[in-house]
């Protein structure tokens, strides 16, 4: 069978198969398209449980079908076709029964979570089976955070002793932030944070340390703070 027939047939239903054969590979040459597809996420930051839009604009004309695709490795992570000529759609081997193609190429995930985190790839097709267009758009899933727990090597120190605190949050790719007596805490050339910001050293410690110490996680959808812990300082 001709992928071209295949492409175009009505009522499609199963086609993920066909994409392994060698014909495909072998039809589905780039061509040198000056089109510019865009990819835009609606909402821009994607929290997990939620639905988001893969918004397509700037679709080239005369496409016959949209091949959506998740990750690089193309022939094996369609998530589906969309024929634009008969408005049929065909569930590629990634659809989970979560995605909605659009006929104008919008793809909508709906209770998103962190695995649809990802490379999402749209390919639009013309009557010849050729490339048009090849879209790349990376989504990430964002979850909202946990409340951090703030741990003190010490909570009495005497002045001219060092003190450590770490900022204990299963997320590692957030952004940590120090709160000190309900204020963003003042670096001094006495403190050293480690490359992620997630502990603290106070070398030496000076009576003015004293008070109470927090830490904030926060991403691009939500931020928690620690509970405090007090640090006292004593002068001998
Ligand atoms: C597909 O949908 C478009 C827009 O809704 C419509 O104009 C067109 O007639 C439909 N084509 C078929 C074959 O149903
Ligand atoms: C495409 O269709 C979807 C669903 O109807 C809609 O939400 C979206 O705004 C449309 N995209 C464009 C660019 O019109
Ligand atoms: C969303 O997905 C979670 C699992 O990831 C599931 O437990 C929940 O029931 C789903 N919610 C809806 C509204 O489908
Ligand atoms: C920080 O703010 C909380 C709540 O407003 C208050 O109870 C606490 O006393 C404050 N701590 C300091 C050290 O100012």
């Amino acid at each position: 069978m001709a992928m071209s027939s295949v492409l175009l047939c009505n009522g499609c239903t199963s086609w993920q198969g066909l994409l392994l054969t060698a014909s495909l590979l072998t039809c589905w040459h780039v061509s040198t398209s000056t089109a510019h597809v865009t990819i835009e996420s609606v909402p821009p930051h994607v929290v997990e449980g939620e639905n988001v839009l893969l918004l397509v604009r700037n679709l080239p004309e005369n496409i016959i079908s949209l091949v959506w695709f998740k990750d690089l490795k193309i022939i094996r992570s369609a998530i589906g076709l969309y024929n634009v000529r008969y408005n049929v759609s065909a569930p590629g081997r990634l659809h989970s029964g979560r995605e909605t193609m659009y006929r104008n190429g919008s793809l909508l995930l709906r209770n998103v979570t962190a695995k649809d985190t990802g490379y999402y790839i749209l390919r639009t097709l013309n009557r010849h089976v050729d490339i048009v267009s090849t879209t790349v758009t990376h989504l990430l899933v964002h979850k909202y955070v946990m409340q951090p727990f703030l741990q003190i090597s010490d909570t009495t120190v005497a002045v001219q002793k060092s003190v450590s605190l770490i900022c204990i949050s299963p997320h590692t790719d957030n952004s940590f932030h120090w709160i000190f007596n309900n204020q963003s805490l003042q670096i001094t050339e006495r403190m050293t944070l480690s490359p992620t910001k997630h502990s603290l050293r106070i070398d030496p410690v000076r009576i003015e340390d004293a008070g109470e110490y927090q830490c904030e996680v926060s991403n691009p959808v939500s931020s928690k703070t620690s509970l405090p812990v007090r640090l006292t300082v004593m002068k001998e």
